[in-house]
């Protein structure tokens, strides 16, 4: 099976970007599952269900959410509904929305995407081990299940890649989002999971994180509430990862994927 997974899409530059560049990346890279993290989709702050909506409409599969899951609130009446948009896991209980989604492709194969988020530095929430864990002894991979893919939202590397070790051989690849900035340690743990820290923004790289530079820089100069934070708006590059599983589900392949804008292209040979 042929995966991608794109990073946090910032604002209207990520957004249209990876809009345009999934149907084509589809095409080109022979894709059975696109999963995309939109969490700042919408000015940098959340994401919009005409947004989401859009997104579908493009090709992707699944959409994941993380810390900025509820900054447009009206996405929480959509999220009841939309099964294929998740937030993490780890969420109180009776928060809305569900942390995973199982997908059926149109060739009858199941793809299980989760997301769990990240503590150090970050909101405390239940033990994102712990909850995915919880979840893998329901679901295996297998004769139903052909990948499960899991989305790392977090802010620390160290914890990024222990949660990945730590789901070694249970599932077909661990990535991860939220830092904006994609990481070069794509690789196949020794079980056969698929690794990557984190796989960047979709979205302006002239620019702190995905922000207007002024007010970002000004942010850490001066100490004060400043000026609120914009994004940047110039050409945005799409970024992600492909995935490659083979017949047990686990990964015989990771390779970063990068498109447009400021950084160094490169794409896949399928
Ligand atoms: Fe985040
Ligand atoms: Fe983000």
């Amino acid at each position: 099976m042929k995966l991608l997974f794109l990073g946090d899409l910032l604002g209207r530059a990520g957004r249209d970007a990876a809009i345009k560049a999934i149907p084509e990346l589809r095409a080109k890279l022979k894709l059975d599952f696109v999963a995309v993290n939109a969490e700042n989709a919408s000015h940098g702050f959340g994401l919009g269900p005409d947004m989401a909506d859009a997104l579908f409409k493009a090709g992707a599969d699944v959409i994941t959410l993380g810390n900025h899951a509820w900054d447009r609130r009206e996405i929480i009446p959509y999220i009841a509904q939309e099964k294929r948009l998740i937030r993490p896991l780890n969420y109180p209980p009776g928060t809305p929305g569900q942390g995973s989604a199982l997908v059926t492709l149109a060739d009858g194969r199941k793809v299980l995407i989760a997301q769990a988020m990240g503590r150090l530095f970050m909101d405390p929430l239940n033990c994102p081990f712990m909850t995915m864990d919880e979840l893998l002894t329901r679901h295996r991979l297998g004769n139903s299940l052909h990948a499960i893919i899991l989305d790392i939202h977090a802010e620390a590397s160290s914890e990024k890649m222990a949660f990945g070790h730590a789901f070694d051989g249970r599932v077909s690849a661990v990535v991860g989002t939220h830092t904006h900035i994609p990481t070069a340690d794509h690789q196949i743990f020794p079980r056969g999971t698929a690794y990557c820290s984190d796989l960047g923004m979709c979205g302006d790289y002239d620019s702190v994180i995905g922000m207007s530079k002024d007010a970002a820089i000004a942010r850490f100069i001066r100490k004060m509430p400043g000026e609120r934070l914009t994004p940047a708006e110039g050409p945005a590059t799409v970024c992600g990862a492909f995935i490659e599983t083979g017949e047990d589900g686990l990964a015989t392949r990771i390779e970063p994927v990068r498109l447009g804008g400021r950084l160094r292209p490169t794409l896949p040979e399928v």
